[in-house]
């Protein structure tokens, strides 16, 4: 049977944003956060405190967290590297975040310039750090169903990475499909594996729909009793490390699916939708939910 609610994890402002080549206001990040939360998003990933060399679009996340209005009940999350990055994460009064290390070892070398156990050693002072702060550390595993450049992924080194983020400290593992290769079998079988170290509720679905199977995905990840997905207003996105990888799959869509469902989710579709708008029309770009297309041409 599928579950009865679903979390949905806002991460359009971050995966969403983080791949454009336009300068983005910050007036207008702003805007689309605080357009998410007013919709009913309860987490919205805002930002990321990396390298402004290697991800120029998210060098303004401090003064994005300082103008948006926080609404309660709503969790502003953001992705940070290393210790530094938390650190400029707390200055910014940052009240969650995200680490991430790949499931490919390539991958972890392009997108963070260091070994899978370099990275999950650089998380160690920072899982330190954010529990004496007592902030939350949300995990990531990307090229979860498939890496750009090592091609197939075993799932047994996914779940040996996610078993390392929960053993530190994680309380919830998301499962990156990066490049949006993966189809509902493998995310079952993926599931199954992972799910025999970390207890499904606290995983993750992330699914980019590259390929156009982001749907179908969470379906099957929802029968294997996963409750919290990872997805994007307008499907915004993609990633910059992973060429040609669209963005993740669209929140309208996802939203609608769930409703279908019968599945709550607390979300307003016609606020969502306007949200999304916004942003594709600031970006100058087509709206990349199908279900925003279907209802805006009616
Ligand atoms: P590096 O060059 O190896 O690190 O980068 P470094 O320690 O030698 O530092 C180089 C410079 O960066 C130094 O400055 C540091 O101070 C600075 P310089 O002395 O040259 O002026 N620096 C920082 N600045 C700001 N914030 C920081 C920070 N750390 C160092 N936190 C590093 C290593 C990890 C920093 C770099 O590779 C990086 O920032 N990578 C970020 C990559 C990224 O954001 N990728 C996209 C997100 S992941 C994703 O999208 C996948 C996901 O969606 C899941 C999925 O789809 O599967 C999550
Ligand atoms: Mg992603």
């Amino acid at each position: 049977s599928l579950p009865k609610s679903v979390r949905l994890v806002e991460v359009g402002p971050r995966d969403g944003l983080q791949n454009e080549k336009q300068p983005i206001s910050v007036a207008d990040k702003v805007r689309l956060v605080d357009d998410l939360s007013a919709a009913g998003l309860g987490y919205v990933e805002v930002g990321s405190f990396v390298s402004p060399k290697w991800v120029p679009q998210m060098a303004g996340s401090a003064e994005v967290f300082a103008a948006i209005q926080r609404q309660p009940g709503v969790t502003y999350a953001a992705l940070t590297p290393n210790l530094k990055g938390f650190e400029a994460a707390l200055q910014a009064q940052v009240e969650e975040v995200a680490v991430f290390a790949a499931a490919s070892e390539a991958f972890s070398q392009k997108n963070i310039n260091c070994s899978i156990a370099e990275s999950l050693a650089r998380f160690v002072p920072l899982m330190e750090a954010a529990k004496a702060a007592k902030v939350r550390v949300r995990g990531y595993v990307s090229c979860v169903l498939g890496c750009p450049y090592d091609g197939e992924i075993d799932p047994a080194q996914v779940a040996s990475v996610a078993r390392e983020l929960y053993a530190m400290g994680c309380y919830e593992v998301s499962l990156g499909d990066t490049i949006g290769t993966g189809t509902p079998g493998k995310t079952r079988h993926l599931i199954n594996v992972v799910g025999r170290d970390i207890p499904r509720h606290l995983l993750a679905g992330h699914f980019h729909d590259t390929y156009g199977q982001a749907l179908a995905n969470i379906y099957a990840s929802l029968q294997e009793g996963i409750q919290v997905f990872d997805s994007s207003v307008a499907g915004l996105g993609g990633c910059p490390y992973a060429k040609g990888a669209t963005g993740n799959v669209a929140t309208e869509d996802v939203l609608y699916m769930l409703q279908g469902l019968g599945i709550d989710t607390g979300i307003d579709m016609d606020k969502l939708i306007a949200a999304g708008q916004r942003i594709c029309e600031v970006l100058g770009k087509a709206n990349g939910s199908r279900v925003a297309r279907a209802r805006l041409s009616q």
